[in-house]
């Protein structure tokens, strides 16, 4: 008997089919090799877990500025599209389908990442409240951002587009932007961390402008239906924060709407921080229930969520499909488990960031334990 059916109709997104509706959510591991190009080892872990949905790959920078983790991947050198064609082929040939997650991390970067060795950038100089790491990986007191010239941001937009271009040469089936998550685009949007007088910041629509031109050339290069956008309304990550995340979400929301993309991706504010800790904000507002009166395509949920809630929220149409992280880590066949109703194994946090085997590619299937 199949448990949980409303997980296992298949679903148009874009360009391809999904089988079931459980998709892995972009996680970053730490495990990139030298020179932030993908492994065999990456491509083992992606391969072992193609039975999901839709793998939506990593938070990956699109350029050496957009870095902020140590040994995260890139999408911009010739080694790096070549590290990743290993891995959506191994994905590919399992059955599977993958999305890579690109990104530019802005003020959350140190000074190790950046080309100049200067300041991280941001749309303006304000820091976060997060633990800063340099490249190496040493914990070190976060450093106040450089804010953006304006003659700055194009480059940056430019970047997010040859991003998705390579991911589509690497074999991706498409690219998921990283506009949640106190990441640039995230800084861009929300009034916490822009406090710009040009086009780009002061009213909503200058604020959402970055990533309304990047959705548009994003999607002239690799085609809408190839494009998803990732969004953490009322999110707290790295102390991000909005004085209205009501009006700015639902006219991001609105926006996004008219532009055919494969998927709108929300994270419930419950579990904004989930990356860092386990604890949650339980008093949050349900966001794919608030902000799917404003989206007709397909929408993603995340965070938090068991197989029961899963299974009800998609199967009360709140959202198209939910999206698992920590489950994912520690169950590589979690949609058989889910399929059968069996026992999941828990995650070890310890060996979320970096490390080689253990914790990543080593926990076994259901029938191995
Ligand atoms: C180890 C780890 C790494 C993560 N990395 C990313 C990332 O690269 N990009 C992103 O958008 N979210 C990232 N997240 C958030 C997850 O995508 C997801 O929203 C979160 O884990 C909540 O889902 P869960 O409760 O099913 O784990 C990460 C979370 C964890 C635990």
């Amino acid at each position: 008997m199949r448990h949980h059916p409303s997980l296992f109709e298949p679903l148009r997104l874009g360009a391809i089919t999904l089988p079931n509706r459980i998709i892995m959510a972009p996680l970053t591991r730490m495990r990139a090799g030298a020179g932030n190009v993908p492994t065999a080892l990456n491509a083992e872990y992606y391969a072992q877990r193609a039975a999901a949905g839709l793998i939506i790959a990593e938070g990956t920078a699109v350029s050496q500025q957009g870095q902020g983790y140590p040994n995260a991947p890139g999408i911009y050198t010739r080694e790096q599209i070549e590290g990743w064609k290993v891995v959506t082929e191994a994905v590919h040939s399992r059955g599977g389908r993958i999305f890579l997650q690109i990104a530019h991390n802005g003020r959350n970067s140190h000074s190790s990442f950046t080309p100049d060795g200067g300041p991280p950038v941001a749309p303006s100089a304000i820091p976060p409240k997060l633990p800063g790491f340099t490249r190496d990986g040493r914990q070190v007191p976060i450093e106040t951002p450089r804010t953006l010239e304006l003659n700055e941001i194009s480059p940056i937009i430019e970047s997010f587009t040859k991003a998705s271009r390579n991911a589509i040469e690497a074999g991706f089936d498409g690219v998921e932007l990283q506009a949640s998550n106190s990441h640039l685009i995230d800084q861009f949007l929300e009034d916490g961390t822009n406090i710009r007088t040009d086009a780009y910041g002061g009213s909503v629509i200058n604020r959402m402008r970055f990533l309304l031109e990047i959705t548009e050339e994003v999607s002239a290069t690799i085609g809408a239906e190839r494009l998803g956008v990732r969004l953490s309304p009322f999110g707290q990550y790295g102390g991000i924060g909005d004085s209205n995340p009501m009006r700015l979400f639902t006219s991001i929301i609105d926006e996004l709407n008219d532009r055919n993309l494969a998927y709108l991706h929300l994270i419930e504010g419950r579990g904004s921080e989930i990356g860092l800790g386990d604890a949650l904000h339980e008093d949050a507002l349900n966001n794919a229930k608030l902000f799917r009166p404003h989206f007709q395509g397909v929408l993603i949920s995340a965070a938090a969520y068991t197989p029961r809630t899963a299974s009800e929220a998609v199967g009360d149409k709140t959202a198209d499909a939910v999206a698992f992280g920590r489950m994912f880590i520690s169950n590589p066949d979690l949609v058989e488990r889910i399929e059968s109703d069996l026992k999941l194994s828990p995650y070890d946090r310890s060996t979320f960031y970096g490390g080689q085997e253990k914790g990543y590619t080593d926990y076994p299937p259901s029938e191995a334990i």
